[in-house]
């Protein structure tokens, strides 16, 4: 399966069988093209991904000694995420399945997410409670097979990668935060200042993360030019991944109790999406997943942020599904897992 992504400012191109084999995997980052402007500008995003693409395909295909012909399908991001990359990615898998009449599959990028664990866990089994942490979203879903969600909460406001990037912004450390957040948070002290932990005891399982990110914008202005040197910045950064992880882990923890009344109760946590590379969030996770009696399942950190393989993955899955898509299929700005979901209210959208 060749997997294609170009949702947001990673070009992503892999080539992964049946059995769980990443065949040849290739990612390119437009960080540096984007810097500048101190985020991801759409216009941009979409034309690098078209410098690129091609040549990265015809890499992976050599790579793996393989031509088109050979492949089972052709699995391409078509959204959620930035149209203009999305509309790459889809009209070059679609010229490849049309000419070498293989299976185009339409993927939604958050269902390759949440199916990822199965790539590196074989023995992963549905359902399972999912919480998807990345820069767009944060969710806490039960996944009941491939393209089979129901969503138990979401953001009001700001998804957490969202909230790092945001506060590493307020701190001059750069894109992407969470990493550089996460750095600096090992020299600091958790309780140097006390930090909101948004929405802690609600009878729901949503997130909100723009609180606290008013708490350390007030902070810094408190302190003023020190707080960009430490000790003040460790500190300022420990403090904000702690009070924005208790408040994830008292959602999670939350979603668990809830899910353990379903008529089929998760086997395990999983957690997805770039933010589940941070080390602290997997540690604590850890202690929670334990005292639940569930196992916990984290894919390897360069599986968890943007890649082809993901992509190509979750095409293997829709594909053994029988889940093909026709050449008539077309990306989407926007494509929720769930669509029966409802509104979170305050979370900017009409009830
Ligand atoms: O899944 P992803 O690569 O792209 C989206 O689909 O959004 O996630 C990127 C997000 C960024 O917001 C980035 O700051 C965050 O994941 N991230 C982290 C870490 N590594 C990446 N956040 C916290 N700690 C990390 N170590
Ligand atoms: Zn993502």
């Amino acid at each position: 399966m060749l997997g294609i992504e170009t949702s947001c400012d990673d070009t992503g191109v892999a080539l992964v069988s049946a059995d769980r084999r990443i065949l040849a995997e290739q990612l390119s980052s437009q960080l540096d093209r984007h810097a500048p402007f101190g985020g991801v500008v759409p216009e941009i995003a979409a034309r690098a991904h078209l410098d690129i693409l091609d040549v990265m395909i015809g890499e992976v295909m050599r790579e793996a000694t393989l031509d088109f012909p050979d492949l089972d399908g052709i699995a391409v991001t078509a959204g959620p995420g930035l149209i203009g990359g999305l509309i790459t990615g889809v009209i070059t898998a679609k010229a490849i399945a049309a000419v070498h009449r293989r299976p185009l599959i339409a993927v939604n990028h958050l269902e390759a997410h949440a199916l990822t664990a199965r790539l590196t866990d074989p023995d992963l089994a549905f359902p399972y409670l999912l919480l998807l942490v990345s820069g767009g979203h944060c969710q806490l879903l039960m996944v009941q097979g491939a393209g089979r969600y129901r969503r138990l909460g979401t953001t009001l406001d700001d998804a957490l990668g969202e909230a790092y990037d945001k506060a590493a912004k307020m701190l001059n450390l750069g894109y992407p935060g969470g990493p550089a957040i996460e750095n600096a948070a090992r020299s600091g002290d958790t309780k140097a200042f006390e930090f909101p932990r948004p929405m802690v005891g609600k009878a729901n399982c949503h997130f909100s993360f723009s609180g606290l990110k008013t708490a350390l914008r007030q902070a810094i202005q408190r302190l003023g030019p020190k707080s960009l040197e430490p000790p003040y910045i460790n500190d300022l950064c420990a403090s904000f991944q702690a009070a924005a992880i208790d408040s994830l882990l008292d959602r999670t923890a939350r979603a668990v109790e809830f899910s353990k009344d379903m008529s089929e109760p998760p086997k395990a946590l999983v957690v997805a999406g770039g933010v589940a590379a941070n080390a602290y969030l997997r540690t604590r996770l850890s202690t929670l997943a334990a005292g639940a009696d569930l196992p916990l399942v984290v894919p390897p950190p360069h599986l968890c942020t943007d890649n082809g393989v993901m992509i190509a993955w979750a095409g293997v899955e829709r594909l053994a599904l029988g889940l093909v898509d026709d050449l008539a299929v077309r990306a989407r700005a926007r494509w929720p897992l769930d669509p029966d979901a409802e509104p979170a209210l305050g979370a900017g959208v009409k009830a």
